[in-house]
């Protein structure tokens, strides 16, 4: 196909420069509702690209015109059978697949720490999750990718799984063998959908690690808008249709994307697709020059210790993103959260995230060099002024396994209430409660708050680390089924 045009970009401008008058939605007609505060920072021009599904702009839930183009033409430069645009993110697209692939008890297996967003799967198609806990990387204390042998365990036990999920890369730009998994889960004729939140540019460039599409998964979903070039909420799924029927895929996604979907986050879909067809290796070229060159003037400060390849090497760890840069200052008395705090507070640099023993630093199609400049400064400057006495990854019990009693959706639909953690024991939980690190949910809903369980949530507390969750941050109390 010829990857040098944007169809939908060029029907926007089209209807853009016919001048015609509006009585259609959206109702700031070309801007002139739209408050003048939001116009002195955003400008006239966004406001012009606002439009909706007029004659010329297609239909997003029955593509025919430029949208199926401009999707025809990202599923050529991707590897796909076929393509989506997604204007709900990554997260709509998870919770669409797990829809289209699972009816009410249906089997899935899925990783401990995957996105919220396979949770709403699990909860909106009634489907039973069969966990896997991927491993953590020593040191970094940070998860991994599936381990091809856990998984074909799982297929092995639970004959009837409907599909496999994976997290390919992870936050950290760590990457398992998918192709691996993807042989596995084909043996057992069972599809394998991928994560790829963080993946959308590994695809363009010979240095960068394997395209899960590219190693044999059946879905892949992207967010293009966090590292490929389209604005935040913008994603994409690509599908293979040899394992997943597209017209499944098409109806759920119709039931969880809006009926009035962004113009201007579709065209900038569009257009990421065509920078990356004509530029994606050339730009990656200086996006990898600078992360090398930050990761060689980071080890050069003493004491930062950066997740690198010499690190992998477990099962679920065999490439590294080298455009992650997690950074440990835990040698110099910093924890991650410590480190993001002061890059933030006293130099101006935001990071995208944190944990206990690093910040995770993204490098992408964007970055320029006198940012990579503060950022090493600012890392330079911390150690020098901030350090302190050797710290360690705290050292938690073993996690307990989870003992299933509800599905996700039973437990969502039940009535709960809210009780003191010490008289939890035995009852059933109705919330998650996620520990980092190392980040893996100790406790999902529907499951059985064990003796372990509440062992593991009272040595937590005590040692005052990060959860997600729970309504009660501090864990005093617990929601659960009654
Ligand atoms: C691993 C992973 N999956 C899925 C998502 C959801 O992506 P989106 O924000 O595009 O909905 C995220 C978001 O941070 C993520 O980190």
């Amino acid at each position: 196909m010829d990857q040098n045009s944007a169809p939908l970009w060029e029907a926007i401008e089209n209807q853009i420069n016919s001048m015609s008058v509006q009585f259609h939605i959206p109702g700031h007609k070309r801007g002139q509702a739209i408050p003048d505060e939001f116009k002195k920072v955003a400008g006239q021009n966004i406001f012009l690209m606002d439009l909706t599904e007029i004659p010329g702009l297609d239909d997003l839930h029955n593509p025919q015109e430029a949208i199926a183009e401009a999707q025809a033409l990202a599923a050529d430069l991707y590897g796909a059978d076929r393509s989506y645009f997604l204007i709900n993110g990554t997260s709509c697209g998870i919770v669409a697949l797990i829809m289209s692939l699972c009816r009410q008890g249906d089997k899935i297996i899925v990783p401990r720490n995957a996105h919220r967003s396979v949770l709403s799967g699990l909860v909106i198609s009634g489907a039973t999750p069969i966990y896997y806990q991927p491993a953590t990387l020593p040191y970094f204390g940070c998860l991994v990718g599936p381990d091809p042998a856990q998984i074909q365990d799982l297929l092995e036990k639970h004959k009837e799984v409907k599909a496999v999920m994976a997290v390919s890369p992870t936050y950290y730009g760590v990457l398992g063998d998918v192709t691996d998994v993807a042989n596995i889960c084909h043996r057992f004729g069972v599809p394998l959908l991928v994560d790829e939140a963080h993946g959308s540019h590994l695809r363009f460039h010979p240095q960068l690690p394997p395209d899960a599409l590219t190693s044999g998964a059946d879905a892949v979903v992207q967010s293009t808008h966090k590292t490929g070039g389209s604005l935040t909420q913008s994603s994409m799924l690509h599908l293979k249709e040899e394992r997943i029927a597209p017209g499944l895929v098409t109806e759920a996604l119709r039931m969880v994307q809006s009926t009035s979907p962004s113009y201007i986050l579709m065209a900038s879909l569009d257009l990421a697709r065509l920078q990356m067809a004509r530029q994606g290796k050339e730009l990656l070229d200086f996006t990898l020059a600078l992360t090398h060159w930050c990761r060689e003037k980071l080890l050069c400060i003493p004491g930062v210790r950066l997740l690198s390849v010499e690190h992998l090497g477990l099962p679920g760890a065999r490439y590294l993103d080298a455009t992650r840069l997690t950074i440990s200052l835990l040698e110099r008395g910093l924890t991650g959260y410590q480190t993001a705090e002061l890059l933030q507070k006293k130099y101006g640099v935001i990071t995208e995230m944190a944990d206990y023993a690093s910040v995770v630093a993204i490098l992408s199609l964007g970055s320029h060099f006198e940012d990579c400049s503060r950022l090493v400064e600012a890392i330079g400057q911390i150690v020098q002024l901030e350090s302190g006495e050797p710290l360690v990854i705290p050292k938690t019990i073993a996690m307990p396994p989870p003992e299933v009693i509800l599905s996700p959706r039973v437990a969502w639909q039940s009535s709960n209430q809210r009780i003191l953690l010490k008289d939890c024991l035995g009852r059933i939980s109705g919330e998650t409660v996620a520990v980092y690190p190392p980040g893996i949910p100790v406790i999902c809903p529907g499951e059985k708050i064990t003796a372990q369980v509440l062992e593991y949530l009272f040595e937590v507390r005590d040692q005052n680390l990060k959860i997600q969750g729970p309504a009660d941050s501090t864990l005093k109390s617990l929601k659960v089924v009654i």
